[in-house]
C-alpha cells in the first residue's frame, strides 16, 4: 500500500516525480556509470563520486573508459547536469545516494568490505535528514543492517539515526542489488526488474519510487537482508549449474560425447531445464566471488554451504583441466608443452566485454608459463595487460597474423569479432574451450 504523501516523504516523492531530486552515485565503475546514465536520461541531475581521480577527470572531460559506453553518452549526461567529483562534501546536496563500490574477496577468500565501510565513513559526515542511501554492491545478508547503518549512525556529527517509520526523523536506507549482465543485449536494462529491500516501510517506498523512474518494474521484499540474499541466490544458482556442466563436460570427453550437442538437445525441453555452458573456468566480479560471501557468513550460523564449496572446487579446477588437455593435444602433435609457442585468444572473462577481473585466461597464462610454454595473447579489448590484484603479466597483444608460427592457438574467450574459420585454417592446432569453432570440421580442432 502506498504511503500518504505527507511530510518529508511527500516532499521527497514530489522531487522524484518532478525530477528535481539530486542523485549521487558512488563508484563510477561497470555498475555505477551505466546507472548514472539511466538516471540522467530519465531527467535527473546526477553527481558521480569516485576516489579514482583519473576516472573523475575523464568523465568531466566528457570521456568514457568503458568500451560499451560511448563518450557521447557521457557528454549527453553532462548537458543534463552530470558532473563527477571525488569531493564527498557534495553528498549533502544529494537527496538519494546510491553506493556501487567493489566487494571483492581477500587473499584468504573472505569478504572484503573495506570499500563499503570506507564509503559509509565518507558519507556519514555529510548526511542529512530525509536523505535516502541505497547499497547496490553485492554482499552477504546482513551487510546493510550490520555494517552500513551502524557506520552511518555512529559517524555522522549530528547524531542522526535511520528512520524506520513515518513518525521517525533521520535518514533512510535500502539495499537493491544490481542484476546487470554485461555484454548481454537481449534484455534492455529497464526491463530487468529491480529488487528493493528497505530498512523500514518509508525507505522501501522511497527507494521503489526512485527506481520506478528508470525500471519498468520494482520488486519489493521485506528487508535489506532478503534483497541481499536474493542476489546471492541468483549468482549461486549460476555458479552451481556452471560447475555441473563443467563436470559433465569432463565425463563426456572421456565417453566420446559432445557436451555442447547434449546441451543443445536438452534445452529443447520447454520446461524444467535451463541451459548453462561449460568453459575454461569462472570469471568476472560476480560468479567466482559472491557465493563465498554467503559461505563465510554461513559459518556464523554454524552452517556449511556444501553446494557452494563443491561448485567452487569444480570451477576452480577448470583452468588446470584446460592445461592438461592442451598438453595432450600438443602431445598428439609430438610436441611438449615446455617451449611450445601458445597463442591465447581472448583475455576478458567473457565474450565481447572489456573486463579482465578474475578471468580464467590470467590463470591459464600463468599455468602455461609455469610449464615452460612461450605464451602470447590476442584480445581486441586489451592492447596491454600489466598488473592486477592477483596477477602480474606485463604482456602486449600479439597481432592476429602468422598463426602458423604457433604450436597451438588456445581459444579461451570467444569474442564475436574473431573469424574462427580463418583461425582454424591458418593454425597448426586449435584448442577450443568455448565451442567457438562449432560447425567447423577440421582435424586441427580439439574441443575441451
Ligand atoms: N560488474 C558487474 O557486472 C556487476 C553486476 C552485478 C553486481 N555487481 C556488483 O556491483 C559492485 C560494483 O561492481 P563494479 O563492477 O561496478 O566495480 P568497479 O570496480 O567497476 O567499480 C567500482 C568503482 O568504485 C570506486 N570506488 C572504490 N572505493 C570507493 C570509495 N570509497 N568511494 C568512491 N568510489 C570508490 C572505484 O574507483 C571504481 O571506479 C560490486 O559489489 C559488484 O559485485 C557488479
Amino acid at each position: 500500500m502506498a504511503l500518504a504523501v505527507t511530510g518529508t516523504t511527500g516532499e521527497w516523492r514530489k522531487k522524484i516525480e518532478g525530477r528535481t531530486a539530486r542523485i549521487g552515485v558512488i563508484g563510477m565503475g561497470y555498475v555505477g556509470l551505466p546507472l548514472m546514465l539511466l538516471f540522467s536520461e530519465a531527467g535527473f541531475r546526477v553527481t558521480g563520486f569516485d576516489i579514482d581521480e583519473k576516472k573523475v577527470t575523464t568523465l568531466n572531460e566528457g570521456g568514457s573508459y568503458i568500451v560499451r559506453i560511448p563518450a557521447t553518452e557521457i557528454q549527453a549526461a553532462q548537458r543534463a547536469g552530470f558532473r563527477a567529483t571525488s569531493d564527498f562534501a557534495a553528498i549533502t546536496e544529494m537527496d538519494a545516494v546510491i553506493v556501487c563500490v567493489p566487494t571483492p574477496l581477500t587473499d584468504f577468500h573472505e569478504p572484503d568490505l573495506s570499500y563499503v565501510q570506507a564509503t559509509a565513513e565518507a558519507i556519514a559526515p555529510h548526511l542529512r535528514t530525509g536523505q535516502l542511501i541505497v547499497l547496490e554492491s553485492t554482499t552477504y545478508p546482513g551487510t546493510t543492517e550490520e555494517e552500513l547503518i551502524p557506520i552511518l549512525e555512529a559517524k555522522n556529527p549530528q547524531g542522526l539515526h535511520v528512520a524506520r517509520d513515518t513518525q521517525a526523523e533521520g535518514f533512510y536506507v535500502a539495499f537493491s542489488p544490481e542484476r546487470e549482465d554485461p555484454g548481454n543485449d537481449t534484455v534492455a536494462r529497464r526491463d530487468i526488474p529491480k529488487v528493493v529491500g528497505g530498512a523500514g516501510q518509508v525507505a522501501q517506498e522511497l527507494a521503489a519510487s526512485l527506481y520506478g523512474t528508470i525500471f519498468n518494474r520494482t520488486v519489493p521484499v521485506s528487508t535489506p537482508a532478503t534483497a541481499e540474499m536474493t542476489k546471492l541466490l541468483e549468482n549461486i544458482y549460476r555458479c552451481v549449474n556452471i560447475a555441473l556442466v563443467n563436470e559433465l563436460k569432463q565425463l563426456c570427453e572421456r565417453m566420446g560425447i559432445d557436451i555442447f550437442e547434449v546441451i543443445d538437445a536438452a534445452k529443447t525441453k520447454p520446461f524444467g531445464f535451463q541451459a548453462f555452458y561449460p568453459g575454461p573456468g569462472l570469471g568476472g566480479h560476480c560468479i567466482p566471488i559472491d557465493p563465498f560471501y554467503l559461505s563465510w557468513k554461513a559459518k556464523q550460523f554454524d552452517f556449511r554451504t556444501r553446494f557452494i564449496e563443491l561448485a567452487g572446487e569444480v570451477n576452480t579446477a577448470m583452468p588446470y583441466y584446460v592445461i592438461e588437455r592442451t598438453a595432450d593435444a600438443l602431445n598428439e602433435h609430438e610436441k611438449a608443452l615446455k617451449k611450445a609457442k601458445v597463442l591465447v585468444l581472448g583475455m576478458s572473462y567473457k565474450r565481447d566485454v572489456d573486463d579482465l577481473r578474475e578471468s580464467p585466461s590470467l590463470t591459464i597464462i600463468e599455468l602455461l608459463r609455469q610449464k615452460g610454454a612461450i605464451v602470447s595473447y590476442n584480445d581486441p579489448y586489451f592492447p596491454y595487460v600489466g598488473q592486477g590484484r592477483h596477477y602480474h603479466l606485463d604482456m602486449h597483444c600479439a597481432p592476429l597474423e602468422n598463426l602458423g608460427e604457433y604450436d597451438c592457438v588456445l581459444i579461451v574467450t570467444d569474442h564475436s569479432d574473431y573469424d574462427y574459420e580463418r583461425i582454424v585454417r591458418e593454425s597448426k592446432l586449435v584448442v577450443d574451450t568455448r565451442n567457438a569453432t562449432k560447425g567447423i570440421v577440421s582435424e586441427k580442432i580439439v574441443r575441451c
